[in-house]
Formats: C-alpha cells, sequence, structure tokens
C-alpha cells in the first residue's frame, strides 16, 4: 500500500484515475482548486481544495502526509487559450510544476507520474509517432507540456532515487463503463464532447476543421483512447515505478486512427440524431493525422488495453453527457 498525493484528481482524466485507484489499497490525496474540475468527480480518496500556487499549503500537506508518490494532472489544457494567453501556461503548468517538483525532491517523493500529451510532437512527419519521434510542439501548451518533460529527465538524471512516468495522452474520450465520472470540463474542444453535446441540443451545430486533407475522406485522423484504459496506464505506471521501474516516457494511445466524419457518424448512429455539421476551414497547426505507435507502453508497463471500440467511447460520452 502507497500513499499517492494526486494533484488535479478532480479533473475529467484526473478523476477517472481517482475512481480506478479507489477499488486499490493505496491511499489517495487529491489536492486541487477545483477551478475546472468538480467536487463531485472525487469519487474516492480524501480532496483538499487548494491552489498549486499556494506553495506554503502544499508545503504543509507534502510536510505532514509522507507521500509515496505523485500523479501531477493539474494544469491549464486548453490549446487556443495558451496561444492568446501564453502566460496563464508557462504560470499554471510550468512554474507550478515546478514548485511541486521542488517540494517532491525536498520531502522524498521520487515516483512521479505526469500527464503529458501528443501536442509535444506538433506536426510529426507521416502522422504516426512513436516515442522518439522528434518533438516539435507548435503552441504554447505544448511547449510547457515538453518543458516538464525536459526538467523531469533532469531531475531523474541528478537524484538517483528520482523516477518518473511521463505519459503522452493522444485524444483522450469516453466517460467510466461504470457510468460514475466523466468529462464535465468547460470550454471543452473534445470532438467526441461537442459532437455529444450537438446531438443532445446544447449546441446548435458542430464545426469540422477542414474537408481537404490527404486521409481517406479529407478529415483528420486522430487516436482515440478510452478514458478507463488510459487510467489503467496510470495504475499500471504506479505500480511499475513502486516496484523499482526505471524512468520512462510512453506513448498512450491504441496506434489507430478514425477520421473526424467517422465520429461523427458513430455519434450520429449513437445518439440516433442528425444533427448539423458545418465543414469551417482548416485550424492552423492542426494535423492531418496524429496517431500513436503504442507497443512500448504494453511492453515496460504490460498495459492491456480493454476498450478499444469507438462506438462503446462514444456510447459513454454519450450517455454521461446526457445524465449532466
Ligand atoms: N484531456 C485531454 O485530452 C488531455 C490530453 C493530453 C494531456 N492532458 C493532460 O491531462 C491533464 C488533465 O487534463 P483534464 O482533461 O483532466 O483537464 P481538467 O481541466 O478536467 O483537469 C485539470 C484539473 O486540475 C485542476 N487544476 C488546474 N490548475 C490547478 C492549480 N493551479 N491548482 C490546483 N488544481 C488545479 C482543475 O481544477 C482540474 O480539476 C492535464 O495536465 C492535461 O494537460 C489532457
Amino acid at each position: 500500500m502507497a500513499k499517492i498525493l494526486i494533484t488535479g484528481g478532480a479533473g475529467y482524466i484526473g478523476s477517472h484515475i481517482v475512481n480506478l485507484l479507489g477499488s486499490s489499497d493505496h491511499e489517495m490525496i487529491i489536492y486541487d482548486d477545483l477551478s475546472t474540475g468538480r467536487r463531485a468527480s472525487v469519487v474516492a480518496g480524501k480532496l483538499i481544495v487548494g491552489e498549486l500556487e499556494d506553495i506554503e499549503k502544499l508545503e504543509d500537506l507534502i510536510e505532514k502526509e509522507n507521500f509515496d508518490a505523485c500523479i501531477h494532472f493539474a494544469g491549464s489544457i486548453i490549446v487556443p487559450e495558451s496561444v492568446t494567453n501564453p502566460l496563464k501556461y508557462y504560470n499554471n503548468n510550468t512554474q507550478n510544476t515546478l514548485d511541486l517538483l521542488n517540494l517532491c525532491t525536498e520531502y522524498g517523493i521520487n515516483k512521479f507520474i505526469f500527464s503529458s500529451t501528443a501536442a509535444v510532437y506538433g506536426e510529426p512527419e507521416g502522422g504516426v509517432c512513436t516515442e522518439e519521434t522528434p518533438q516539435n510542439p507548435i503552441n504554447p501548451y505544448g511547449r510547457t507540456k515538453l518543458m516538464t518533460e525536459w526538467m523531469l529527465q533532469d531531475i531523474a538524471a541528478a537524484h538517483k532515487d528520482f523516477e518518473f512516468i511521463v505519459l503522452r495522452y493522444f485524444n483522450v474520450a469516453g466517460g467510466s463503463i461504470d457510468g460514475k465520472v466523466g468529462q464535465c470540463s468547460p470550454l471543452s474542444t473534445h470532438l467526441i464532447k461537442l459532437a455529444c453535446e450537438a446531438a443532445l441540443g446544447k449546441r446548435e451545430k458542430l464545426s469540422i476543421y477542414g474537408n481537404d486533407y490527404e486521409t481517406r475522406d479529407g478529415t483528420c485522423i486522430r487516436d482515440y483512447i478510452h478514458t478507463d484504459d488510459l487510467a489503467q496506464a496510470h495504475v499500471d505506471g504506479l505500480t511499475y515505478l513502486l516496484n523499482g521501474g526505471k524512468s520512462e516516457i510512453l506513448n498512450c494511445g491504441y496506434g489507430d486512427g478514425f477520421t473526424v466524419q467517422e465520429v461523427v457518424d458513430v455519434v450520429k448512429k449513437v445518439s440516433g440524431v442528425d444533427f448539423t455539421t458545418e465543414i469551417v476551414g482548416r485550424r492552423a497547426g492542426d494535423p492531418g493525422m496524429l496517431i500513436s505507435k503504442a507497443d512500448k507502453i504494453g511492453k515496460v508497463l504490460g498495459w492491456k488495453p480493454k476498450h478499444n471500440d469507438l462506438e462503446l467511447i462514444v456510447k459513454t460520452a454519450y450517455e454521461w453527457e446526457k445524465n449532466l
């Protein structure tokens, strides 16, 4: 049994890990300022409402609790906002993570799991990314995430006991199979959530950004991963680190992809609603295809995804959205 600090555990992805870890014998303390998360999404563990920037409060907690590991989800995640307000992202994602890492090294929290993103790859040639694909983020959000990856690598090189797992998430989607948690993020830009909102009449129409890419139907291809499988990757990563595993950077995706139009068709099928879509221009920096080469995570962590099924992903997202 270990004691785990989970920052951002009241948010979309963090709440799925908290839900899954709730059935383990690990003890969890969730530190979250509820800026985009919700109290009701913390279905296990103990929630402390606090900001990462409140270093005194965070230090008091870390000093008192003697954590074995930290899973760090807290951050700002909206790519267009990171372009218009980059300092918010450098403050929340870079500065706050640096402060957290200072406390971790000071108080001996030597196992660290970090939520990174496929955005670190930018617009990769060929569209399929291994962990070695050059990292060229094209927006402040992606750059802040890559900066944390660099900090972690440098800390691990300097402190022989410090080990991390960086998980580079591809397109996270769906809600938990048990229906307990799902996506509540305000101002979400996630296709499946937006399409479900359109199907439920919560938005007038769904915009499709470009249908002139070199893909099977002209719309962008992405690698959608179900939140429960992503949660399992964190639990596997935690087990790996607690058993003495070494630092690794791992892609989190299924290694295949669907076009935007295919996703829209599945949402229409699942909901039974032929909602309105409109083709608008391409968004700057949207690669035609972004798919993970995802075999490394299976080899290193023994991770075996169970929900690689677009219809199931959409069903869980739709059911959650309906009941929100
Ligand atoms: N959602 C995705 O598709 C996706 C993809 C790649 C990476 N990620 C990363 O995963 C992590 C979680 O993303 P999410 O989708 O769950 O987002 P989210 O906004 O739902 O969750 C973030 C959580 O962190 C909390 N938080 C934010 N800033 C804080 C601060 N300064 N102090 C304390 N708490 C704070 C929020 O209240 C929220 O509960 C982020 O680091 C994000 O960059 C997400």
